[in-house]
């Protein structure tokens, strides 16, 4: 049941889906994407994360091929099809391919051709996160080499999976970027560090990703619990003399961050507050 997908308006199995190799998507990453996390069938934050893919898509000249309604159509039609109960949706919307080949170009970096959008959409199931156990992990850090528009949620991930490759390679989950000597952001998530019993986390700009999970944590738990949260700039000695590092991100939550280029956090254990973060999180995700 679990192996359907949305291609341009129609439900097909994996095996079926297929887009031309002359997609602007293929050819130049010319395309945005968008991930919603459901937990108990149920989406979070769906109109946060719709806001962020009408932003992104209007930042790189692409038009919204659906209005909203359709695409909450669209989405249950593929959600039929989903048996789990925790999964994030997938949604990526590219240039497409031209309209007409008849000029005999197939391939020019200028998208001044009309083109046919390209919507896939997909699910996947998100692990299980617990209340009780809260699962602890690892990273390295790297220097930001991304381009200066990160805050859009393009598809063009080369330097972000390159890095959490080389990550992955050396035993670790995650690589934090920094960029100038200033931290900016994970290669797959926002970051946050707590000294002194206060949250600190980089402020919004061009050079990360606008989280949703960074906002709601921000003005929904940390905020409304009394927790001190200050916005500014986070150096390679800052991250390294916190007491507590956490990651956060749709799929993930709260995820506690305890060695960092193999040099422990603190003491190398999960701290009290993101512990406790990752628990007030998970009440409101239930
Ligand atoms: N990525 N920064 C980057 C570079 C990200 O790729 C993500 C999430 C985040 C966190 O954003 P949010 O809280 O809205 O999930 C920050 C998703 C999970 C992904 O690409 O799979």
């Amino acid at each position: 049941m679990n192996n359907k997908v949305f291609l341009n308006n129609k439900i097909c199995n994996i095996e079926e889906a297929k887009i031309s190799i002359f997609d602007r998507g293929f050819l130049f990453s010319d395309g945005v994407y968008e991930l919603i996390p459901f937990f108990n069938k149920k989406p979070f934050l769906f109109e946060e994360h719709y806001k962020r893919l009408e932003n992104s898509l209007k930042m790189l000249d692409l038009d919204n091929p659906y209005s909203k309604d359709e695409w909450l159509d669209k989405i249950k039609m593929l959600l039929n099809y989903c048996e789990y109960d925790n999964f994030s949706l997938y949604i990526q919307i590219t240039r497409g391919e031209p309209l007409s080949y008849n000029d005999g170009i197939f391939r020019e970096h200028a998208a001044i051709k009309k083109y046919k959008t390209s919507v896939s959409m997909f699910f996947s199931k998100i692990n299980d996160l617990s209340e009780s156990f809260i699962r602890c992990e690892t990273a390295i850090t790297l220097e930001d080499k991304r381009w200066m528009q990160c805050d859009i949620k393009s598809i063009s991930l080369l330097y972000n999976s390159y890095a959490k490759t080389l990550a992955s390679k050396k035993g670790a989950y995650e690589a934090i970027l920094f960029r100038n000597g200033v931290l900016t952001e994970g290669c797959s998530s926002n970051v946050f560090i707590v000294k002194n019993k206060k949250i600190i986390t980089p402020k919004l700009s061009n050079l990360i990703l606008h989280g949703i999970t960074r906002s709601y944590i921000i003005n929904e738990i940390i905020k409304k619990n009394k927790f001190e949260i200050v916005i500014e700039d986070i150096n390679e000695e800052d991250l390294f003399s916190s007491d507590e590092v956490f990651i956060t991100n749709s799929t993930q939550g709260v995820l506690p961050i305890i060695k960092i280029n193999n040099k422990k956090i603190n003491k190398g254990t999960c701290g009290e507050i993101s512990k406790k973060l990752h628990q007030l999180y998970l009440k409101k995700i239930n």
